[in-house]
C-alpha cells in the first residue's frame, strides 16, 4: 500500500480487509518511497511487484498510478489520485444498492467541487451502471472534459449494443432502451437543478488533498453549494445523503444533514472494507488465472 497522501478509511479498509482474507498488507507512507524522486516509478513498480500479489497506490498525480501499472507485473489498484477515486465509488454504489435494491434509473446528484476525483469516478460509474448523474458546481470547477467524454462514450456504446440486441430480441431491447434513456451524465451550475428529484445526494470536501493553496478562494466560491436541509428537501422524499469522508461540517454540508436520518455516510465508509475485499479477491484470482 503506497501512500503519498494521508488516509484513514483507505488504509484501514485495505489493511483490515487483507488480514481478514488471510493475507498481509504492508504500509509504505509518504516518507518511505519517494515515488519518482528517490527512485523512478518504473523501478518501484518492478521491485514491488516482484514481492507482492497486489499494489494499492494513493498518489497526487493520476499518471503516477498509470506509470506504476505500466511497469507492474501484478494488479495495481487506484486508492485515490487527483483524477479518480474508484474504490470509494464501489462503496457508494454498494450502499445505493443496499438501499434501493437497484441502480438503473436512479438519479444521482453531486453538489460542490466537480473538478474532483470523487465526482469523476461517480460520473463514470453512473454511465456504466445506467444511473442518471448530474453534477452542480461553479464555473471553473466543472468535471474534466476528458472524463465527461469517456462517460458519454460508455453511454453511447451501451446504447448501441442495446440497439443491436433490439433487432434480435424485442423484449430485451425494450428493457435496454429504458436503461439508455434514463442514463446520462450532465454538468450544471445550479445546485437546485441537480438535486431536484434526486434519489442520492453526494458531496465532498471543497478542498481536496493538493488543493490547500486555494483554500480561502474555494471556501468563498463554493458557499452556495453547501448541502443544507433546504437543498435536501428538493430531492426525492426518501433520498439518501453520501459523503466519502473526511467531512467538514459547516462547509460542504451542515451537521443537520450529515448527522441526520437521510445520511448513510458511516454505512458507506464501512462498505469500503466489504467491497475492497471482493475487489482484491477478484484481482488475485484473475491474475492467478492469467499467470497459469
Ligand atoms: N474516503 C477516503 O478515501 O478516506 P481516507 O482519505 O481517510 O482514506
Ligand atoms: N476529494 C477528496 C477525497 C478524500 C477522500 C480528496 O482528494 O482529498
Amino acid at each position: 500500500m503506497i501512500f503519498e497522501k494521508p488516509s484513514l478509511r483507505t488504509r484501514l479498509s485495505f489493511e483490515a480487509g487483507m488480514t481478514q482474507l488471510g493475507g498481509h498488507a504492508i504500509y509504505l507512507g509518504p516518507a518511505d518511497i519517494g515515488l519518482g524522486t528517490r527512485e523512478s516509478i518504473a523501478d518501484v513498480a518492478k521491485v514491488t511487484s516482484s514481492m507482492v500479489d497486489l499494489i494499492m497506490a494513493r498518489t497526487f498525480k493520476h499518471m503516477s498510478i498509470v506509470e506504476l501499472a505500466k511497469h507492474s507485473t501484478v494488479p495495481v489498484i487506484n486508492g485515490l489520485s487527483d483524477l479518480e477515486h474508484p474504490c470509494q465509488i464501489l462503496a457508494d454504489v454498494m450502499t445505493i444498492w443496499e438501499v434501493y435494491g437497484k441502480l438503473e434509473g436512479l438519479k444521482i446528484a453531486y453538489v460542490g467541487d466537480c473538478e474532483n476525483n470523487v465526482t469523476h469516478s461517480l460520473a463514470l460509474a453512473s454511465a456504466l451502471l445506467g444511473m442518471d448523474f448530474v453534477a452542480a458546481g461553479p464555473r471553473g470547477y466543472h468535471m474534466d472534459k476528458k472524463v465527461v467524454g469517456q462517460a458519454k462514450e460508455i453511454l453511447r456504446l451501451s446504447g448501441s449494443s442495446h440497439r443491436t440486441r433490439n433487432a434480435q430480441d424485442d423484449k430485451r431491447a425494450l428493457k435496454s432502451l429504458a436503461r439508455s434513456s434514463s442514463a446520462s451524465v450532465k454538468q450544471v451550475v445550479d445546485p437546485k437543478e441537480a438535486v431536484n428529484g434526486a434519489d442520492v445526494v453526494v458531496t465532498d470536501t471543497w478542498v481536496s488533498m493538493g488543493d490547500e493553496a486555494e483554500k480561502a478562494k474555494r471556501l468563498k466560491l463554493f458557499k452556495p453549494y453547501q448541502v443544507t436541509p433546504k437543498l435536501m428537501a428538493l430531492a426525492h422524499k426518501q433520498a439518501i445523503f453520501l459523503h466519502c469522508l473526511p467531512a467538514y461540517r459547516g462547509n460542504e454540508v451542515t451537521a443537520a444533514v450529515i448527522d441526520g436520518p437521510q445520511s448513510l455516510v458511516f454505512q458507506e465508509a464501512e462498505n469500503r472494507l466489504h467491497v475492497q475485499k471482493a475487489l482484491m479477491l477478484w484481482l488475485v484470482n484473475k491474475s492467478a488465472i492469467k499467470g497459469r
